[in-house]
């Protein structure tokens, strides 16, 4: 790496039990586990190059300058990589997604495992999976799980070292298709940083948590077992407690709109009649409809007749599904690395 430039492709994820609210704000440790699965349609490509002759960082998301708080966050993960590794440059940071950034579709975990993955190897640095996954933690706490393959759980930990994410499944153990039904792909007005810092102030937030060990096991066992009915039933319980936590929280977080619910609903129905789905919704208007690999099609259809979604994103954690990429200069992609993300 004497040219002091790296490129790495990392994927978003869904979360099955959800990360809300920090025990550490600045060091993102977070207030209860979490599980997710690595979304292989669905992804971030970033450049870092570090170079003597720029004045200060600068970054770039889909052809657009990003200053401010944005810019901020991305230089704070830089300023981590500089001091382990004993240089003072500043870098350029060059992104792009192939989904819509900023619209509870994990747009943060994808890049922010990639700026960890791409800066700490223009450097040099050669990290192990665990320091990835802690040092992707810092920027947003989901990017954390967009490290290692396949199915994901990123333990509470005691403090920063330990506070990583780790498989529990390889991609190929379940092929569970995520079927992102966008009701919005408008920018949130509040992010998640904000809102886990105010999730303390719901008066259920507590109680959330004591549930959450107990939620983990289910979502775990049943991932583990390939169980959908369990999966399902508890994927959307953990996600209407979330969100119960938000819409409760000073000030309150509505993320959700009509179109949101109208899906939960039929959803239910189509379970009810065989068909195996589930819903989970992140930080935003959009849902998340999981199936099985098999009835991706049929899910993707139904949707697509939904009032109200505009588009249905189509995401499965199989690593095949990586070649099906679609940003506009990307070419084929080959990688360094057998896990979620890594190096092009
Ligand atoms: O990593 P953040 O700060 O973007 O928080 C993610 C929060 C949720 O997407 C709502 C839940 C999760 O665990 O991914």
């Amino acid at each position: 790496m004497s040219n002091l430039t790296a490129t790495a492709l990392s994927c978003a994820n869904i979360a099955f039990i959800k990360y809300w609210g920090n025990r550490n704000n600045e060091l993102r440790l977070p207030s209860n586990g979490s599980i997710s699965m690595n979304l292989d349609g669905l992804f971030t490509r970033t450049t870092v190059s570090f170079q003597p002759s720029l004045p200060f960082d600068e970054l770039i998301i889909n052809g657009r300058e990003v200053t401010g708080k944005g810019l901020s966050r991305v230089s704070y993960i830089l300023d981590l990589v500089r001091e382990t590794a004993g240089i003072n440059l500043n870098a350029e940071v060059m992104s792009e997604n192939n989904f819509p950034a900023g619209a509870g579709i994990a747009s943060s975990a994808a890049a922010f495992s990639a700026l960890a993955l791409a800066a700490s190897r223009a450097v040099g640095l050669t990290l192990t999976e665990a320091q990835l996954s802690r040092l992707a933690r810092r920027g947003s706490g989901s990017a954390s799980r967009s490290i290692p393959p396949g199915f994901v759980e990123w333990k509470m930990g005691t403090g920063d070292d330990d506070s990583i994410a780790e498989s529990i499944a390889p991609p190929e153990h379940w092929n569970l298709v995520d079927c992102v039904a966008v009701v919005n792909a408008a920018h949130k007005k509040t992010g998640s940083t904000e809102g886990h810092a105010i999730a303390g102030t719901s008066p259920l937030q507590n109680a959330r948590l004591e549930d959450t060990p107990r939620r983990l096991d289910i979502c775990r066992s049943a991932i583990l077992n390939k169980d959908f009915e369990t999966f399902a039933n508890i994927i959307e319980l953990d996600s209407d407690i979330m969100h119960s936590v938000m819409m409760t929280s000073n000030p309150p977080l509505m993320y959700w709109q009509a179109a949101t619910v109208g899906i939960f609903h039929a959803v239910r129905e189509w379970r009810a009649s065989g068909l195996p789905v589930g819903y989970t919704v992140d930080a935003g208007a959009n849902v998340h409809v999981l199936c099985l690999g098999d009835h991706a099609r049929e899910v993707e259809k139904r949707l697509r007749e939904m009032p109200g979604v505009s588009n249905v994103l189509i995401a499965g954690v199989l690593a095949e599904r990586r070649r099906s990429c679609n940003l506009s200069n990307c070419g084929s992609i080959s990688f360094q690395r057998a896990g979620s993300a890594g190096f092009i």
